[in-house]
């Protein structure tokens, strides 16, 4: 299998996101281009002793490195991990300003390793080499990195761009089922949102990527990281109209995977989200009723169950989704629906219990 570069041509910060397998040379050359004073990979505890190894001797082949590792999850996405990074960053031998953070892991390092690179002296140059499904298609990518405050996720954050992403398809082969199947959620989304043959390719093979076949892997990150940097093209910052749209799903998928405190995966949650935003979508947007029917019958193929969960309260929903950092101040939130499939729009919808309702559907 050849590696496919996709260009993210951002004016000031341009770079490349490879997808393939073994990417050894392709990532050798460009730390090689980027002439880094030293490296510091990042990673977690269960991706550590799985693939650190073998990629901490390829980059020693550019620079002298250190690696550290924080426990596996999404605790781990804070202040306090941060300051062991920083600190151990700075310990001798300290990194400067001309080295380059690498992050080797699913999106909980890449973010936590993104906002460390962004916020080292005044930051340093970052390299993701994104291990689990929906970092590859989709957190790797687009430049927001956070660590998780008790009040919120992602509340103190920066946007820092890579200067390269490696996707290789062939870490995914260690990745649990539940976390690969949790990733496809966020490719229906990027499907509903502009890719309709990605979409139509979903109905006929997501079989194929559940038993991991590489080609459809492939096929499926190229097209999502395809769609998702032409997307971060037009609006860097989540300051124009494109950007918000990624939102799609997630309003109510955020309140959910609060509300089940962990017991639920963030794309889980997101299938629940998609199919409400759905039942929105018909009543704001007048999106047909039978392309309801077929969207969850994709989600339920992925083997989703779209059902919003029965102990979660109406009033718990609006109170989570009212803490949105996305919410409008009049009483509205912004709220991305599909007037039809494969197409979406952001729409101020009145933040009320009856939103709720539409929801369930
Ligand atoms: N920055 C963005 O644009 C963006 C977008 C979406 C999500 N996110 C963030 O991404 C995070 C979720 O990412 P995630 O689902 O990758 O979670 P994660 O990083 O916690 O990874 C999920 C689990 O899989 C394990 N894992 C990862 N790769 C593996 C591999 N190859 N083999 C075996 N185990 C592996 C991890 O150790 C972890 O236990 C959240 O923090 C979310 O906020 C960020």
């Amino acid at each position: 299998m050849s590696a496919i570069p996709i260009e993210v041509k951002l004016p000031s910060t341009p770079y490349r996101v490879w997808v393939g397998d073994n990417l050894q040379q392709n990532i050798i050359v460009a730390l090689k281009d980027l002439s880094p004073s030293s490296l510091m990979l990042v990673t977690d505890s269960n991706v550590a002793p799985l693939h650190a190894v073998a990629f901490i001797d390829l980059i020693k082949q550019v620079a002298p490195a250190k690696t550290m590792s924080v426990p596996a999850g999404e605790n781990s996405k804070n202040l306090d991990q941060l300051s062991r990074l920083y600190d151990f960053a700075l310990t001798e031998p300290a990194l400067d300003r001309d080295s380059v953070v690498v992050a080797l892991g699913g999106g909980m390092v890449g973010d936590l390793a993104g906002f460390f690179a962004a916020t080292l002296m005044r930051g340093v140059r970052l390299v993701q080499i994104p291990t689990s499904l929906l970092a590859m298609l989709d957190s790797s990518v687009g430049g927001k990195t956070a660590v998780n405050h008790a009040r919120g996720k992602n509340m103190i954050g920066a946007f820092h761009q890579p200067s390269s992403v490696f996707c290789d398809i062939n870490v995914l082969q260690t990745l649990p089922d539940r976390e690969l199947r949790s990733a496809i959620s966020e490719a229906i989304k990027c499907a509903l949102l502009g890719q309709m043959a990605l979409f139509t390719w979903l109905e006929n093979s997501v079989d194929m990527l559940l038993r991991r076949d590489p080609n459809a892997l492939r096929h499926c990150v190229t097209t999502c990281v395809q769609f998702k940097g032409a997307i971060v093209e037009k609006d860097e910052r989540e300051t124009g109209k494109e950007r918000i749209l990624l939102n799609l799903g997630h309003t109510l998928g955020h309140a959910v995977e609060t509300l089940m405190g962990g017991k639920m995966l963030h794309g889980e949650a997101i299938a629940i989200g998609l199919l409400a935003a759905m039942r929105v979508s018909a009543k704001h947007a007048a999106l047909p009723v039978p392309a309801i029917k077929r969207i969850e019958n994709l989600i339920r193929k992925a083997g989703f169950d779209p059902t919003i969960p029965a102990a979660l309260k109406d009033e718990d929903i609006l109170k989570v989704i009212s803490a949105d950092k996305k919410r409008a101040a009049n009483g509205t939130i912004k709220f991305v629906v599909c007037p039809r499939l494969g197409h979406a729009v952001a729409l101020d919808v009145k933040l009320d219990a009856q939103l709720i309702k539409d929801m369930r559907g």
